[in-house]
């Protein structure tokens, strides 16, 4: 299975999820099964790398995502993964434009798969990476818990 997060930059909240669910997956014996990355909606940090208090969050876990630069998300991305996970409404609606709708039901929203849907936590402006953790860790529970329960 394919999994792709999306937010607007990706550099804070889609790359905390996707080294959030490789950890999942790894812990969880399933990272053979599952590909997991990350784009932004926008083009605003191409090629730039996680933004370092993201990054500083991930690393108090234990988690480093070295390497990882920021990509734009692409039309043909949506024939490329069999989940496509928004981190929030905004980039639903970003997404459904580019890829003209959503005919074969793979967009989502992350925190669909906790018990609190709604947004995740931005961090952009409130320098809350706490949260935006817990919202993350908490969404890519409840997708794991729903991959392996089907
Ligand atoms: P992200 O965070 O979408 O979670 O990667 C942001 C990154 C950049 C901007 C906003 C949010 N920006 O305005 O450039």
């Amino acid at each position: 299975m394919r999994i792709l997060f999306v937010c607007l930059g990706n550099i804070c909240r889609s790359p905390m999820a996707e080294f959030v669910m490789k950890d999942l997956a790894e812990k969880a014996g399933l990272s053979h099964e599952l590909h997991i990355a990350s784009a932004g909606t926008s083009d605003e940090e191409l090629g730039n790398p996680v933004y370092p208090p993201a990054r500083r969050k991930l690393l108090e876990h234990g988690i480093d995502p070295s390497g990882k630069t920021a990509r734009q998300l692409q039309r043909d991305d949506y024939r490329r993964y069999d989940l496509i996970i928004g981190m929030e409404r905004s980039n639903l609606r970003a997404m459904e434009r580019l890829f003209g709708g959503d005919p074969e039901g793979k967009l989502h929203l992350l925190l669909d798969y906790t018990g609190r849907p709604g947004d995740v936590a931005d961090p952009w402006y409130t320098r809350d990476f706490e949260s935006t953790w817990r919202d993350v860790l908490e969404g890519c529970q409840g997708l794991l818990e729903k991959i392996t329960n089907n």
